[in-house]
């Protein structure tokens, strides 16, 4: 079985360059939206596998696969019941060994999603924590706390939940009454990192899936393992959501960081360069760059570009931030424009003009990159789902952050011209397509030269082929007034953010552009929301 795969098995990379992550682009695969393999209308393992020939030929270095482990799905799957099993919804772990065995032979990297906060309350730990009821030491692996008030009827401090209502919940049970935390839903108990079971299961878990042939983990809620020492109240009212980044006692505490240098230690040991890629929302990008210290991990999603908006002067004060940031620890940036988390950017930018523009702009960054599924179609985010059908956790609870995450999983058009287009599902997928999707498929897409898959297909090619792209600097050149323009060794990016055209000197020749341009005596015409990329 998988379990006993010799440490390299499928290690093919060993004694190759180093550093490939510094410049890779790597394409996160939302599992149950990517494709169905068995027609029940959920994505899985076996879907994605018959798939990978499709990233191979959009040019991506690695996938980054979201949680498939077995789980109740309170949150899509980032509420796991067991660390070392495949969901059945999403297939075996034979699908996921071969998954990984395809992917090398493709010379594609695979990246696990690694939830290490919190778990499901149906795992074993909790379920016999909770039965074994209080003062079993079982419970100081999570956060159980006895109430406030007179009959321990309140929470034991003020946090919240980031899905909503308070951070804790009350266990029911006769003789009980004892609190637990939950930074998100209640189905998700924290783990105490204070303890070292917590720290050895997850040492273990590591090794599993580096044994079974992983390149590499993304943190979920890495900025959030360790609490501050007696878990002391916030004192004031806190707007919560995962996009928060004040400083709060259960968020980017100094003592995650022992963590990440315990967890780098076991990367180290094994060949290949396996990576870790950190979710930390921190209140800035100098702490940020506290995960990517040479002894931490490797790669941090730069969720302040996230959140910027369409707009010259933002985007520019935080490209050079995140650089200064950077360069002290010698990491590269890690840019990305949309997740399973945040409204799709077509949709929050505004338009699709702005989108190609977006992602040629970030792709001609320094450093690597992370695609969202979906984006290289120029997919919007789906605005019209009906309340029935949502999933988010969030969305039933109150006061938490927006809980509108599903119109970003929904299911990918591949072909055809009605639902589930080539997704696979036999009836309805698990969040219903829009009607006219049609256009918007693989297949009507393939071939196209104005397609945004085509666009992305170009752009990732030639950023394998330009030696200036990927990680490296950048320098600011001259520019009209809401143009920003920059040269990397043999290449200048000029990208239009403002409302009209602008005309400035043509720095070279043109080697791609996300809508039409024309160039004549030595001046180009950049239409608003484009983005040029020059041969130098
Ligand atoms: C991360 C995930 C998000 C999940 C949360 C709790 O932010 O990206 O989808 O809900 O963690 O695990």
């Amino acid at each position: 079985m998988t379990q006993e795969l010799a440490p390299d098995v499928h290690d093919r990379s060993a004694g190759r360059h180093t550093g490939w992550w510094r410049s890779a682009v790597i394409y996160q695969v939302y599992v149950r939206s990517f494709a169905d393999g068995n027609g029940d209308g959920n994505g899985d393992l076996p879907g994605a596998r018959a798939r990978l020939p499709y990233l191979k030929d959009l040019g991506v270095d690695a996938v980054w696969l979201t949680p498939f482990y077995a789980s109740p799905q309170a949150d899509g799957g980032y509420d796991v019941a067991d660390y070392r099993a495949v969901d059945p919804m999403f297939g075996t772990l034979t699908d996921i060994d071969d998954l990984v065995r395809d992917a090398h032979a493709l010379d594609l990297r695979v990246i696990v999603d690694l939830v290490p906060n919190h778990c499901s309350d149906q795992h074993e730990w909790f379920k016999q924590a909770l039965r074994e009821g209080p003062g079993s030491p079982l419970r100081e692996r999570f956060h159980f706390r006895p109430g406030k008030g007179e009959q321990g009827e309140l929470p034991p401090n003020d946090w919240n939940s980031l899905f909503g209502g308070p951070a804790w919940t009350r266990v029911e049970a006769e003789g009980d009454g004892e609190w637990f935390l939950h930074l998100f839903a209640p189905e998700q108990p924290d783990f105490n990192w204070e303890h070292p079971a917590v720290r050895d299961e997850f040492r273990s878990i590591l090794r599993f899936w580096l044994d079974l042939g992983v390149d590499g983990f993304r943190i979920d809620v890495a900025h959030g393992l360790v609490k501050a020492a007696g878990l002391p109240d916030i004192g004031h009212n806190v707007e919560m959501g995962l996009l928060n980044t004040d400083e709060l006692p259960f968020f980017d505490q100094d003592g995650v960081h022992e963590i990440y240098r315990d967890w780098r230690s076991i990367l180290d040991e094994y060949p290949g360069e396996r990576i870790a890629v950190a979710e930390a929302w921190t209140p800035t990008l100098e702490r940020s760059a506290r995960y990517l210290r040479p002894d931490e991990l490797h790669q941090a999603f730069n969720f302040e570009y996230v959140m910027a908006g369409w707009d010259a002067a933002e985007l520019r004060r935080i490209i050079d931030e995140t650089l200064a940031a950077m360069a002290p620890v010698d990491a590269p940036a890690t840019w990305v424009l949309s997740n399973h988390d945040v409204v799709r950017h077509r949709t929050r930018y505004g338009s699709l003009p702005r989108a190609r523009a977006a992602a040629l702009l970030m792709l001609a960054l320094p450093g690597s990159t992370y695609l969202y599924q979906g984006e290289e179609l120029g997919l919007p985010e789906v605005t019209d789902l009906p309340d029935s059908v949502r999933q988010d956790p969030s969305f039933f609870r109150d006061n938490g952050q927006e809980g509108l995450r599903d119109g970003c999983r929904v299911p990918i058009p591949w072909g055809g011209d009605r639902p589930s287009y080539g997704f696979g599902a036999s009836e309805g997928s698990w969040l219903p397509q829009p009607a006219r999707w049609q256009d918007l498929s693989v297949q009507a897409q393939t071939g196209d030269p104005g397609s945004t898959l085509e666009l992305y297909r170009a752009a990732l090619r030639l950023r394998r082929e330009l030696p200036g792209l990927g990680d490296g600097e950048l320098e600011w050149l001259e520019a009209p007034e809401g143009v920003l323009a920059f040269a990397r060794p043999g290449f200048v990016c000029t990208v239009n953010l403002g409302a009209a055209e602008a005309e400035m000197a043509a720095p070279g020749e043109v080697a791609l552009s996300s809508e039409p341009v024309v160039v004549r005596g030595g001046l180009v015409r950049i239409p608003a929301d484009s983005c040029i990329w020059w041969a130098v």
